[in-house]
């Protein structure tokens, strides 16, 4: 199968590389460079590959700085609602499969039992707003569409758990001092190449409709960043345990934004323990504490 993946360069998109490319199926993407919002540009590309138009899109690009869409909505808009709304057309016009990828932040955050698939979507910030819009949308445009809302997502790149260890290793060094997270957003964490196989089985068993892919188990920031800075060798370094308010972020963060992964599961796509997929992480090419060593 060859894939074509938009967003090629952030968490998923190189985590889809790694394991589509280990599994034998070729690989195509581009980041930045093919601005995903230019249905034109994204045509010409697809059109000159080697062989024509692939099999299927992923697209595994998005303005993912929550607080970012908060302060510049338009752009938000282009990239996550209407760059997909594009796609979708444009794959429709060349037979090519659609794979998008959306968010927990499609939710409020008031429920207290896991969100299932079919659950009411009420988002309360500019990028859970604006990712909403691009899956409605593609529903729209592409009713076979396959769409993947994940949460709380790790790999390579820009992460909370990179940012984390980052701030220990000061910390550490200073030999004082203390971090501070949050521990009233309760989610599922989730790896990326966990994801990025999860998409591959859900695309190769021909799923379409939407699906919830995470790690198993929950977690709040707080309880992450704790098994992050143990196993990094950390334990020393204190966590404040701090609320979402007094960090006065421009978004508003669902308080409760654990995916039901019951349909994933029943499509025989493996999740496991977020604890273990963390584990996986820092121990892979891709960890931080590569990075910092
Ligand atoms: N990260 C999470 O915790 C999380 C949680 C739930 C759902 N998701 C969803 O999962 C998907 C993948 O997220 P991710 O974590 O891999 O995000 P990511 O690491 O931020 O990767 C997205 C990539 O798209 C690029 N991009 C931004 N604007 C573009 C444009 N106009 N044209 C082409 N590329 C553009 C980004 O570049 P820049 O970095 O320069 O912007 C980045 O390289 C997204 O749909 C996201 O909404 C992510």
């Amino acid at each position: 199968m060859r894939w074509f993946v938009t967003g090629s360069e952030g968490q998923l998109g190189s985590a889809l590389r790694q394991r589509l490319s280990a599994a034998g199926e070729s690989f195509f993407g581009k980041d930045l460079e093919l601005d995903v919002a230019d249905a034109g540009a994204v045509r010409r590309e697809l059109e000159r590959l080697p062989g024509g138009p692939p099999d299927l899109l992923v697209n595994a690009a998005a303005l993912t700085h929550v607080d970012r869409c908060e302060a510049e909505p338009e752009l938000a808009r282009r990239i996550n609602a209407e760059a997909p709304a594009g796609l979708a057309r444009l794959c429709g016009e060349l037979g090519v499969r659609f794979v998008h990828i959306s968010t927990d932040y499609v939710f409020d955050g008031e429920a207290r039992a896991p969100y299932p698939v079919d659950a009411e979507a009420r988002p309360t910030s500019v990028y859970g707003e604006t990712k909403w819009q691009g899956e409605r949308d593609v529903r729209a445009l592409a009713p076979d569409a396959l769409i993947v809302r994940t949460s709380w997502v790790f790999g390579r790149g820009r992460n909370f758990v990179a940012a984390v260890l980052a701030q220990a290793d000061q910390v550490a060094r200073a030999g004082k001092g203390q971090l501070r997270v949050v521990d009233d957003q309760r989610g599922r964490p989730t790896y990326a190449l966990d994801l990025a196989e999860a998409i591959r089985l859900l695309v190769d068993a021909g799923h379409t409709g939407v699906f919830h892919v995470a790690n198993d188990g929950e977690a709040t920031w707080w309880d992450v960043a704790r098994a992050a800075l143990d196993h990094a060798g950390h334990a020393e370094v204190p966590i404040e345990r701090i609320g979402t308010p007094s960090l006065s972020l421009p978004a508003p963060r669902p308080s409760y934004s654990v995916l039901d992964l019951s349909k994933a599961r029943e499509a025989g796509v493996p999740m496991r323990p977020w604890q273990q997929a963390l584990r996986a992480y820092l121990e892979s090419a891709d960890s931080p504490l590569d990075r910092a060593a």
